[in-house]
């Protein structure tokens, strides 16, 4: 496995790597979300890429960009032992040179959910995975249904730029309790670990809702608003039951099916989760 920094060390590392390249953006502190991205590509492609690139401009002012963690020589050797052959590790001043002017806006679906509540975001996000895609020109790139408003983003931006780049989505990875794997759950303290099986739990409970004939969308949000409000060391920022492809929200779920998705703060630490219903 070889790690580049600089742009002309990865075009060179690149143009020696058979097709297709399937390639898998991060931002580092891999868990096995991250790694069942990279043995995806493994088994789909001929060669596999990764990025780590804790990318500044999808931080807004009041995030956790100084706290993120990292751990560069572990995620290393995780990426290694997971069949990676090239690791990009971007310098802030490689991915953004003081005369930086350029920005990709995704409209219409960066408006709802996240969106909403982290202003900018998925302008930073879009961008920054714009940059990455040309410089690695992948065949195929790798994403994880655990964000999966930022998928749909991404899809939407490479549809709409003529990337000629498959995105692959692939399933959220779920510690043994239902806790989505996250870099951000290293921020909770034990009890906090045990109260954040909350999004879960909520997510569960409308869809087995749905399951039994709940179309109603208000009735699947209550569903889950009501069991979050219940445990004490959770805040409830935003609960969606929304359309899957166009993420408006629904009274009534059709033959299309729903994304059902929330942000929820335990403590300090804000935490993403979603479930499709189809
Ligand atoms: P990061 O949060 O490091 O996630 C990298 C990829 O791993 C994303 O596609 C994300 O959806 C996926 N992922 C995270 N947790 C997962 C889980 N539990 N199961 C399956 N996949 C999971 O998302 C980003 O970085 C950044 O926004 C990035 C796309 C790299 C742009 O900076």
């Amino acid at each position: 496995m070889k790690t580049v920094t600089t742009l002309p060390e990865l075009r060179t590392a690149r143009a020696e790597l058979p097709s297709p390249l399937g390639f898998v953006p991060t931002m580092g502190y891999l868990h096995d979300g991250h790694i069942s991205l990279v043995k995806r590509a493994r088994a789909e492609c001929a060669s596999v890429a990764a990025s780590i690139f804790v990318n500044p401009t999808q931080f807004g002012p009041s995030e956790d960009l100084e706290a993120y963690p990292r751990d560069l020589p572990r995620d290393l050797s995780l990426l290694e032992a997971a069949g990676a052959d090239l690791v990009w590790t971007p310098t802030p001043e490689v991915m953004y040179p003081p005369d930086f002017q350029t920005w990709v806006e995704v409209e219409g679906l960066t408006q709802p959910l996240e969106g909403a509540q982290r202003p900018g975001h998925f302008r930073g996000v879009a961008t920054v995975v714009a940059k990455l895609f040309n410089g690695v020109l992948p065949d195929k790139a790798y994403f994880g249904q655990k964000d999966a408003q930022q998928a749909a983003v991404i899809r939407q931006m490479t549809v709409d730029l003529n990337f000629p780049i498959e995105i692959v989505v692939c399933p959220t990875v779920r510690e043994p309790d239902g806790l989505a794997m996250s870099s951000r759950n290293s921020y909770l303290n034990p009890e906090q670990r045990q109260a954040a099986t909350v999004l879960y739990r909520a997510l569960t409970a409308a869809q087995a809702e749905y399951q039994e004939g709940q179309r109603d969308g208000k009735a699947l949000r209550g569903t889950m608003e009501t069991i979050i409000t219940a445990e004490p060391l959770a805040r409830l920022q935003y609960i969606s039951c929304a359309h899957p492809t166009t993420l408006q929200e629904l009274d009534e779920i059709g033959d299309d099916g729903a994304l059902l998705s929330m942000a929820v703060y335990v403590g300090k630490t804000r935490l993403i989760d979603n479930l499709v219903l189809d």
